[in-house]
């Protein structure tokens, strides 16, 4: 074995290797680039993805001759003037990012300053090719072509251009919320993907992120340990299949760090299903000194000094603006309530038209599923027409679960009104001043169970229900390790267990609220929430965590009859608890129509 230098180029591909994975990261390192130039204007031209071009157009301070020469050379950046590399407020700041990306393509890098001549150099992966004048604007121009054609590995991995072409699109669409103040221009084949003029932040993020958040978006801006969190964040009801409208910022600098996106995901912890994902642009900002930005090669990860503070700051300021909003979101779904309305019977085609024209009452949705009962002559709907006994059997099975409380006048003004009956035991029809309101009883009292065991729990004191026989529950190791340590917490609300040898649990008694439940399943879904939570999380965090992973398992009563009394009872208790507008996974619990929707239901409007 001998041991040698590896050469320059050689280099320069092994850091291409972590720098450049594919033609975003290639992008996402010359927009940045631009941004450190002091760029007021970007303007990006994609071909096939960015797999056969890739150019970048800024307005920015431009190089001389020699610094361009340097600039394509390894470890020479103009951005750490004093080496105080934990003080580095531009984005880049390692110098090697112009060298990778021309490593494993044809690089054309034209520049100039203002009050000289502009300059031309290729370089073809890696080796210097021509040079010469060059006219363009103050500022640079760099094109990248075939990007990984003589890198089959790296090709391999690269999924379709459209794909390709969506992280791109994603990479400025994150350092254009960044940078409100700089105006950003991205076309792909010939057409605009993005374009936007320079503005503040509020206005770039509503101009990048999802139209609606407009009005399913909570305004966040909150200090803690001298550190602040701003953005908006999407309401609980307003949600995703996919976690992709996250965009995170720690001194505005696109990151995708786990402890962000998983302090994210707890502070909606108990307002969303597993599986859903709340849309955000938060930004933190942080001392220098308290975050390192120097711990992956791509600059997308960062380490914190004091992690629990951050974290801390990103639950608690979102739990507290979510807990303020907790009505409000119901409320918003007054809007598009009118779409979950079906009625069998089509609307007269003149109302319908009308409605078409004026646009309004594009929410309203008639199914025509079936002939209008004009077809039918006699009127009988043909899934009754049969005997009379028949056809009484056939209502027998709605006629118990509808029941009506005659209207009486006038409505006191509760928010969400008198209860007037109920649907198919599930549904309560309250009438309020403004409209009707229907609650979906079962997610209701799920959120209220929930806020019930929260209140208590803080004070300890959750009811228990002893277990006649006391359960042994198998688990793995690590799970019982980490209940048992839980264990005190979790007398607390209601559950007593002990360790019953290394992979097992017992347990004696539950949470009241819950009535019967199935213990086995509680068990396993605290085990798993425990540890992601980890330690990292105060006690009353903790608790509360805790306390709605218990609640969520105790499912509620759809399908029970309730009497006058017990609805009454159930809508005033919603309109004093919080966050009651949403069920434990993010569904309305309650929609109103209000006048003005119901007579446009029946055309009159
Ligand atoms: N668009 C540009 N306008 C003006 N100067 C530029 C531009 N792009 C690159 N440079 C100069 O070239 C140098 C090298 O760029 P390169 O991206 O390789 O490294 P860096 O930005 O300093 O660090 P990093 O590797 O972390 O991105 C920069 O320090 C800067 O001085
Ligand atoms: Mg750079």
């Amino acid at each position: 074995m001998s041991i040698r230098r590896l050469p320059s180029d050689l280099i320069n591909r092994i850091a291409a290797g972590e720098v450049v994975e594919r033609p975003a990261s290639a992008l996402k390192e010359l927009v940045e680039n631009s941004l450190d130039a002091g760029a007021r204007q970007v303007s990006v031209r994609l071909a096939a993805g960015g797999l056969d071009l890739i150019e970048v157009v800024d307005d920015g301070s431009g190089m001389a001759r020699e610094e361009m020469h340097l600039a394509l050379e390894r470890h020479a950046t103009s951005k750490l003037p004093d080496d105080a590399i934990e003080n580095v407020a531009s984005f880049g700041f390692r110098g090697e990012a112009l060298p990778s990306i021309a490593s494993v393509a044809r690089l054309t890098l034209e520049s100039r300053v203002a009050g000289a001549d502009g300059w031309r150099i290729e370089i073809d992966h890696g080796l210097k090719g021509g040079e010469g004048p060059a006219a363009l604007p103050p500022g640079t121009r760099i094109r990248v072509e075939g990007l990984f054609d003589k890198v089959p590995a790296r090709r391999k991995f690269l999924r379709s251009p459209r794909a390709e072409y969506g992280a791109c699109l994603d990479a400025v669409r994150r350092l254009a919320m960044a940078r409100p103040d700089v105006g950003f221009a991205l076309e792909h084949d010939g057409r605009r993907g993005l374009s936007v003029q320079p503005s503040d932040a509020p206005t770039r993020v509503a101009a990048l992120l999802d139209r609606e958040l407009v009005t399913h978006g909570l305004g966040i801006d909150c200090v803690r340990d001298g550190l602040r969190l701003t953005g908006v964040v999407s309401l609980p009801t307003f949600n995703r299949g996919m976690a992709d409208h996250q965009f995170l910022f720690v001194n505005d600098r696109p990151v995708k760090d786990r402890l962000l996106v998983g302090a994210l995901r707890a502070a909606y912890r108990d307002l969303l299903a597993r599986d859903r994902h709340p849309v955000a642009a938060l930004f933190v900002a942080v001392p220098t000194s308290e975050v390192d930005i120097n711990v992956h090669p791509a600059k997308t990860e960062v380490r914190f000094r004091d992690p629990a503070a951050v974290r801390g700051l990103l639950v608690g300021g979102l739990r507290a603006a979510l807990d303020e909003a907790g009505h409000r979101s119901a409320a918003h779904v007054q809007a598009a309530a009118p779409v979950q309305w079906t009625s069998d019977l089509a609307p007269p085609d003149r109302a319908r038209g009308e409605e078409e024209r004026s646009g309004e009452g594009e929410g309203l949705f008639y199914a025509r599923t079936g002939p209008t009962p004009a077809a039918f002559g006699d009127s009988t709907p043909p899934a009754l027409a049969g005997g009379v006994a028949e056809r009484r059997t056939a209502y027998a099975d709605f006629a118990p679960a509808a029941r009506a409380e005659p209207a009486t006048a006038p409505v006191p003004s509760f928010p969400l009104g008198v209860a007037r009956g109920q649907v198919a035991a599930t549904y309560i029809v309250a009438e309020a001043e403004d409209g009707l309101v229907i609650v979906d009883q079962h997610a209701a009292h799920e959120r209220l169970v929930l806020e019930r065991m929260r209140a208590a729990a803080t004070g300890g004191s959750v009811a228990r229900q002893a277990l006649l026989l006391p359960d042994v529950v198998e688990m793995d190791e690590p799970d019982c390790d980490r209940l048992e340590e839980a264990a005190p917490e979790l007398a607390g609300l209601g559950l007593e267990m002990e360790r019953f040898g290394p992979t097992a649990m017992l347990v004696r008694a539950t949470p009241a609220p819950l009535g019967k439940t199935d213990v086995p399943g509680l068990l396993a879904d605290l085990a798993a929430e425990l540890a992601e939570i980890g330690t990292a999380l105060a006690l009353r965090d903790r608790l509360d965590h805790v306390a709605a992973t218990i609640a969520c398992h105790g499912s509620v009563r759809a399908g029970r009859i309730l009497s006058v009394a017990e609805m009454n009872a159930l809508l005033r208790e919603m309109e004093v608890t919080p966050r009651s507008g949403q069920c434990n996974h993010g569904r309305p619990t309650w929609v109103k129509l209000a006048h003005g929707d119901i007579e446009r239901l029946f055309g009159r409007k």
